[in-house]
């Protein structure tokens, strides 16, 4: 009888752990998902023609963004080692081989922002802000993003 309880125990204990790390990958995943949907739902659009140019919501993505970026060193901290359920991408393994590499790629994302913030008054400037600001999230990319399907 004791035995059973502490092999049921044991289990619980288990099955929290690996909630636990899911929960990380899902927060991880949930900021890049967030930065996107600026990045890409607004900014990008914008660029495109697919939505009207719009100074003010332009400039809020753009806000939005910085403060997402300046949570990314953070919220990778931990190792989830394992993938969001059905997700596209995940991390690479050399995110916590090399976490100060890692991390070393998020200035430059933020210089890239700080130089556009305030400058954006028509498409031919967000255009040139997305770019610069999209160049250096791929610096990150290349090396700690993997294509999962
Ligand atoms: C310091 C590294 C780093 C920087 C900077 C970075 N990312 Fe990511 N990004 C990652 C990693 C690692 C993943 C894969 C893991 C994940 O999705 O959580 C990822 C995943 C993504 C995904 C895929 C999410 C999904 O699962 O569909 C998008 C989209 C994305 N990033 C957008 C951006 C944009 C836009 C920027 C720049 C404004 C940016 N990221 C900056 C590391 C970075």
């Amino acid at each position: 009888m004791k035995r059973t309880m502490i092999v049921a125990g044991v289990l619980v204990l288990g099955a929290g752990a690996v909630m636990a790390q899911q929960e990380i990958a899902v927060q991880q995943d949930n900021l890049m998902r967030s930065i996107a949907k600026n990045q890409y739902g607004v900014i990008q659009k914008m660029t495109k023609g697919d939505i009207p140019f719009d100074k003010k919501a332009a400039d809020q993505a753009i806000a939005s963004i910085e403060a997402d970026v300046a949570k990314i060193a953070k919220t990778f901290e931990i190792n989830p080692k394992q993938d969001v359920v059905n997700a596209t991408y995940g991390s690479s393994p050399k995110v916590w081989q090399n976490k100060a590499d890692f991390d070393s790629k998020i200035p430059p994302v933020q210089k890239a922002i700080a130089d556009a913030k305030g400058k954006i008054t028509d498409v031919a400037s967000l255009k040139a802000a997305y770019t610069t600001i999209n160049d250096r999230c791929n610096d990150c990319h290349d090396t700690y993003r993997v294509k999962l399907k």
